[in-house]
């Protein structure tokens, strides 16, 4: 049966820490969003990993009880580079700010730790996610020729510098509201 869409107003969401409770969730989130999906263990991995981040996105109701994710994102340092792997949002709380507040908390953590630059790899067909990437400031550099599999299709290497001193033209949309 089709979820039926969260009303905009009252649930409010907030970003923090990936928990290991919370990879049933995520998994189910992981295998509706890509074609071709992280197993649990990379995410296991990852989650011992300190060098990854590693975000949720919850409704704030359910949160002090590790409760329902809406979205959630994956990303892991390579020297002074922060490499996005994934993010993603469940259908139904899509267009709601969410991935844009996962991708600035992500940034914030990073330079936090370092990073200088952020770099991401994106479907070509993937137009929301592109849409996304670019009003984050991120820019197309190159091409991976037949990157993905499932179906086979190239990936556009996308890029920002991490430091928002270099990029003022999007300041103005940090700190949005999100769900409501
Ligand atoms: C891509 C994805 C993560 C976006 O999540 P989201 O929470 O809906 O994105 P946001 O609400 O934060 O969108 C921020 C901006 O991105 C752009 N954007 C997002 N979705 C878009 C869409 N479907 N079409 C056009 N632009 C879109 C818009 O500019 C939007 O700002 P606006 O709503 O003020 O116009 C979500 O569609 C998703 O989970 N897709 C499946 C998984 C995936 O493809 N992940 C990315 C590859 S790793």
């Amino acid at each position: 049966m089709p979820h039926l869409k969260e009303p905009k107003v009252s649930r409010k969401i907030i970003i923090e820490r990936m928990r290991p409770e919370d990879l049933d969730q995520i998994l189910q989130l992981e295998k509706t969003s890509f074609t071709d999906p992280w197993p649990r263990k990379g995410f296991e991995i990852q989650l011992r990993d300190g060098s990854s981040i590693m975000l949720a996105a919850r409704l704030e109701a359910a949160a002090a009880l590790g409760g329902e994710i809406v979205g959630y994102l994956c990303a892991y340092h390579l020297l002074e580079e922060l490499q996005l792997a994934s993010v993603a949002v469940r259908e139904e709380f899509r267009r709601r700010g969410v991935a844009q507040k996962l991708i600035e908390e992500m940034i914030r953590q990073g330079r936090r730790q370092g990073a200088r630059e952020v770099w991401l790899d994106v479907r070509e067909s993937n137009n929301a996610a592109r849409r996304l990437y670019e009003k984050l400031g991120f820019q197309e550099v190159y091409r991976r020729k037949n990157y993905y599999r499932r179906p086979k299709e190239d990936a556009l290497v996308m890029f920002r510098p991490a430091d928002e001193a270099a990029r003022p033209s999007v300041a103005h949309n940090l700190g949005r509201a999100v769900g409501g």
